[in-house]
């Protein structure tokens, strides 16, 4: 078995090569390094990785053509809601195109792959009130990013039902846990704060920190998406959270008790853009096998051991 996985250096996709290997999948991982480390991938020995950006068209059908993937796993992105606001023709290349085209060239060669799993986000919820979010919720898209992701899941389901190419989608809420790189304003928020408690920088609080979010540990991530391969589940999507909803003030309070010592925080108007409260519902996921290996204070507390 092959599997390709883009954005493999990065923070989420590095544990799932990890976790490919030791299945005893052959991987190829394509990713530029704008927020990855080849570093993070602990198996690099046994890892085909390419320097690559996935909008290299002329590269990427190359590579398709060459390997004839099994399993292709597009975590390629550029994974924030503030930064698609910023540049948002340029995150739609990588956010959008990249994935259409890729698929497109799977469609007008023929090739035949067991899986293409695409990974959307919580994001295409937005706002509406009604919580917990289930995969059939209607869905509101408000920034960039998220409209991104929802038309490519439309996309991507759309490929599968015409073209018989079997794809998934997978809504991650927010995902923390070691790798994730915490250098850049536009990090991810359990990042920043494991880096400001860290080292004792000042940690920019966005808006009144009453805003919730369903945090999930990298590991029970890679758990439901190894559930997802294995059921040859297609045309579908799956919420992949924890299914608990956690303040940022609550979550900022559990880590500094973990931490052993208070955080500094200067405050800041809330972000454009930005989704309140999330919370999801993770019947269909759970419908596979999957439970939640890690409570948001083991998860906090290993993240922690090992910076
Ligand atoms: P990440 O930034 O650590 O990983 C993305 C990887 O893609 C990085 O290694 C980056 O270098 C690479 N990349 C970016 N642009 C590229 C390009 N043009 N060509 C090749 N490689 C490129 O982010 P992550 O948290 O691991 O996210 C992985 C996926 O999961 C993304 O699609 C993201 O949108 C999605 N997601 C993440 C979360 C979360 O909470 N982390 C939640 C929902 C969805
Ligand atoms: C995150 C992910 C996104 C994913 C979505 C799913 C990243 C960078 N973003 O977006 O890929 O699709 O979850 O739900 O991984 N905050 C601060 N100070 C900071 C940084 C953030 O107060 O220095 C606040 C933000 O304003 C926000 C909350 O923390 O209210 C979470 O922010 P962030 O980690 O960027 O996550 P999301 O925007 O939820």
């Amino acid at each position: 078995m092959k599997a390709l996985v883009t954005g493999g250096a990065g923070f989420i996709g590095s544990h799932l090569v990890d976790r490919l290997v030791n299945q005893g999948i052959e991987v190829v991982v394509v990713d530029d390094l704008s927020m990855g480390n080849i570093k993070n991938i602990k198996n690099r020995n046994l890892v085909t990785i390419y320097v690559e950006d996935v909008c290299n068209e002329q590269f990427m059908q190359r590579l398709l053509k060459q390997e004839k993937f099994d399993y292709i796993y597009f975590l390629a992105a550029v994974a924030s809601v503030a930064d698609s606001i910023d540049r948002p023709s340029e995150t739609h290349e990588i956010n959008h195109n990249a994935v259409l085209q890729t698929l497109e060239f799977i469609r007008v060669s023929k090739l035949k792959i067991k899986q293409f799993l695409f990974t959307s986000s919580a994001a295409v919820y937005g706002n509406l009130p009604d919580l917990p979010k289930k995969e059939t919720s209607c869905v509101d898209p408000i920034s960039p990013y998220a409209i991104d992701k929802y038309a490519t899941e439309r996309y991507v389901l759309a490929y599968d039902a015409l073209y018989n190419i079997p794809t998934v989608c997978v809504r991650f809420f927010n995902v923390y846990g070691p790798g994730q790189n915490p250098t850049s304003p536009y990090s991810g928020v359990l990042s920043i704060l494991t880096d400001c408690l860290k080292n004792n920088k000042l940690f920019t609080l966005f808006g009144d920190g009453l805003q919730t979010r369903d945090f999930i540990y990298v590991e029970d991530v890679i758990q439901a998406l190894w559930l997802i391969t294995e059921s040859d589940a297609h045309r579908q999507v799956f919420n992949v959270a924890n299914g608990r909803e956690i303040t940022l003030n609550d979550i900022i309070q559990t880590y500094e008790k973990i931490a052993g010592h208070k955080l500094s925080i200067c405050k800041e108007t809330g972000r454009d853009g930005e989704v309140k409260r999330s919370l999801a519902n993770i019947d269909k996921l759970t419908s596979l096998g999957y439970s939640a290996k890690w409570s948001l204070k083991k998860g906090l507390s290993e993240y922690w051991k090992g910076v």
